[in-house]
């Protein structure tokens, strides 16, 4: 048994990887009673990028994870652990496993978590748990989700918001500490506010057959609703407690919000993320966005825009970064990153 004692987390690098089907707001508009001027001036989002049938959620986060292995100077047998921040998994069981397979990591313990869109959030927060205590020295965090296959693409309020992807990022035992502080928060008093529930068969409720009988008939098909989503309260919910959350974990390290150097928000809406830069007092400028190109992508977006900030140059040495998730469940977490670069 490794003896106990308390190691730093360092993000070692990042990937990600979209689908190639675009589907912007005009050809949308196409299909449903929306348009541009409305989708653009709502939430930010020009366009979206969706799955095809012959690709699968795996294929996409087994891209974003070779992309951060590769950043990385990793081999897949040097991951210890692989967690994989999903809502939408190829197998309910859980796809961890097949991106370990996908991936050839042999020596890796792989699970996932499904938190929604504070999912990478959540898995970051986890893998620093085990890097601190020194159980593992390489983690590899996938948020990943495919949201397009559970909307109901006749439902203008919620299909224009979502597109599908994956991010990835390797956490990696480290001298140094990037991880500053972090929250995760939960009210499942409001879960009903953004669901895809499972549904009861109707013919279980109204019928004359038994659940068994239905069982034993093959009657009794699993199946789940499409999404569900109360835009407005989980608009409400995520300006009012997201701020909280990032204060929150600056005041456990005694640090004021204008140390913040870069802010990056579960990509939802545009005007939820000037809205809580507004109240925290973080100009524009160092608010990271681009969802104007992938739309709301759950669980991938933090992970997908973390790694188009470290491509640009965006983040640099020392720079302080304010994460935050929020999502189904109702769920959110924040985590402040001070990004040691490697010497
Ligand atoms: O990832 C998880 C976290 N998710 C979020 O954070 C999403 C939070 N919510 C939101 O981002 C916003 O609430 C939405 C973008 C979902 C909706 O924006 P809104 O400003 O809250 O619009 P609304 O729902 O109040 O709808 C305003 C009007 C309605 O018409 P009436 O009743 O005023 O006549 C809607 O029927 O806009 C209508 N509408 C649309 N019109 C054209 C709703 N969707 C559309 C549409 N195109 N796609």
């Amino acid at each position: 048994m490794i003896p106990f004692t308390m190691h730093g987390s360092h993000i070692l690098s990042t990937g990600s990887a979209v689908p190639d089907i675009c589907i912007n707001n005009e050809l949308i508009s196409t299909v449903i009673d929306t348009s541009d001027k409305w989708i653009s001036t709502r939430t930010g989002i020009k366009e979206r990028k969706i799955i095809d049938t012959n690709q699968s959620i795996v294929d996409l986060a087994t891209l974003a994870s070779h992309e951060a292995l590769k950043k990385g100077l990793l081999k897949p047998q040097d991951l210890d652990l692989i967690l994989f921040a999903t809502s939408t998994p190829h197998d309910l069981f859980g796809s961890a496993s097949q991106l370990q397979n996908c991936l050839g990591a042999s020596n890796a313990a792989a699970f996932d978590i499904t938190a929604a869109c504070s999912g990478f959030v959540i898995a970051l927060i986890v893998a620093h748990q085990f890097i601190q205590t020194g159980i593992y020295k390489n983690i590899l965090i996938v948020g990943a989700d495919t949201l397009s296959q559970w909307v109901d693409w006749s439902d203008r309020t919620t299909c224009i918001l979502f597109g599908d992807g994956a991010g990835a990022a390797i956490l990696q035992r480290s001298l140094k500490n990037d991880i500053l502080s972090f929250e995760i928060n939960t009210n499942g008093h409001e879960s009903h506010q953004l669901s895809i529930n499972y549904n009861y068969p109707k013919n279980h409720c109204t019928g004359n057959d038994t659940y068994t009988e239905l069982l034993f008939n093959q009657k009794y098909n699993n199946q789940y609703d499409y999404l569900t989503m109360n835009g407005k309260e989980v608009y409400k919910f995520a300006v009012s407690q997201v701020p909280t959350s990032i204060n929150n974990c600056l005041q456990k390290i005694h640090r004021p919000a204008k140390d913040i150097t870069w802010l990056l928000l579960h990509q939802a809406n545009q005007r939820i993320l000037e809205a809580v830069a507004n109240k925290l007092k973080i100009p524009i400028h160092q608010v990271i966005s681009n969802i104007q190109f992938y739309g709301n992508t759950s669980a991938a977006s933090i992970p997908i825009a973390l790694n188009e900030a470290f491509d640009t140059g965006h983040i640099c040495n020392r720079d302080v970064i304010a994460i935050a998730g929020f999502g189904a469940g109702l769920t959110w977490g924040s985590i402040l990153i001070q990004w040691n670069a490697l010497e």
